[in-house]
């Protein structure tokens, strides 16, 4: 009987509390209060946009551009988050990345490009371009229209080329003046059958390292140097590791700016146009800047001096030039004869 008593009273108590819990919840319902920056958040577009450089450099500030041009275009619908210095995806895994949605774009170096689409290593061929006019007539001409347009049919979009600068060489133990210096030196470099080949014309062996692994490397000596514009060379400090800079412009870097396709093809055409539109507004910005941004970094690389600096000659750039000449007749298996003419009548008109 005594415990019937307490199992009663316990059932008792139960019953209660529930209630009065119920009750309890009905009142934190009531009092939930209304949020208006909740508004609309089904709404909201968000685009990840992984990338290798550091923010103050040609692509993280192009990034950045676009960026702000698209929220301001959507209303804030379209949101792009960037991951700057390889925080989300270096360049072994962002191609990954976007392919399976864990991002929506990226904007690898061409090189990286022509790992996946070989043609895209025309960008890459050592001297193809006297000055930026050049790199401009390549990459808005009908070069950059055949590189995009060649990933119409692939789970990528190609939404434009966007600019850096000319390469330069750093190496640590001896200065690079002639072609013959770079013999059984080790260079890190991207990937790619151009840069490859280039590297083998001059009797150099590489390894392709990802660009964030490339300064430990450098630090290790695993590597005796590397190519690079002079804002990759300033943001990720390699002068630490690297005794000399020559200034020899042998070759472009630029990028490719890639989305994941299905994510766009799930976009309304009104906010496809106005990324096109940002994208548009955003490459002419990257173009007027890339060029002033990598100065702003060659000052720095001055100033703080601990790279002793070489410029070549005229005629140094001439043997170069003709040492990787062969480089020409193997991309060209690739990328093939109507390409590589417009890439030859862009030298001749930009030449002088
Ligand atoms: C490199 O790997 O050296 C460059 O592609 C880095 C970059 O994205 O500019």
């Amino acid at each position: 009987m005594r415990n019937f008593v307490i199992i009663l009273s316990f059932i008792v108590a139960g019953i209660i509390s529930a209630v009065m819990i119920g009750f309890d919840m009905e009142g934190i319902a009531s009092d939930t209060y209304y949020d208006d920056e909740q508004e609309g958040l089904q709404e909201q577009i968000i685009i990840r946009f992984s990338h290798v450089a550091a923010e103050n450099t040609p692509k993280g500030r192009t990034a950045t551009k676009f960026a702000a041009l698209l929220e301001d275009k959507t209303n804030g619908k379209v949101k792009v988050h960037i991951f700057p210095n390889a925080i989300l995806y270096n360049d072994a895994n962002e191609w990954k990345a976007v392919q399976n949605g864990s991002v929506e774009m990226i904007a690898p170096a061409t090189a990286k490009i022509s790992e996946h689409y070989p043609i895209w290593q025309i960008l890459d061929l050592p001297f193809a371009f006297p000055n930026y006019r050049a790199v401009e007539a390549a990459y808005e001409g009908k070069i950059g229209k055949a590189l995009l347009e060649g990933l119409e049919h692939t789970n990528v979009k190609g939404l434009d080329l966007w600019y850096n600068g000319f390469k330069q060489i750093t190496t640590q133990e001896s200065v690079i003046r002639t072609p013959d210096d770079f013999s059984r030196l080790h260079f890190r470099t991207m990937p790619g059958a151009v840069i490859q080949e280039q590297f083998n014309q001059l009797n150099a062996s590489t390894s392709i390292l990802p660009f964030n692994k490339t300064y430990q490397n450098l630090k290790v000596d695993f590597v005796d140097g590397q190519e690079n514009t002079l804002s990759n060379i300033n943001t990720k400090k390699f002068y630490e590791h690297q005794q000399y800079l020559t200034i020899s412009n042998h070759g472009y870097l630029g990028y490719g700016v890639l989305m994941n396709r299905d994510f766009w093809n799930g976009l309304s055409s009104q906010v496809q146009e106005s990324i096109n539109e940002a994208m548009h507004e955003a490459t002419a910005w990257g173009r007027r800047h890339a060029i002033e941004i990598n100065d702003q970094h060659a000052r720095a690389i001055r100033s703080n001096q601990s790279l002793e600096i070489y410029t070549l000659s005229a005629e140094e750039r001439a043997q170069w030039r003709k040492a990787l000449r062969p480089v020409y007749n193997e991309a060209e298996q690739t990328v093939g004869s109507d390409l590589m003419e417009e890439i030859e009548t862009i030298k001749e008109n930009y030449a002088h």
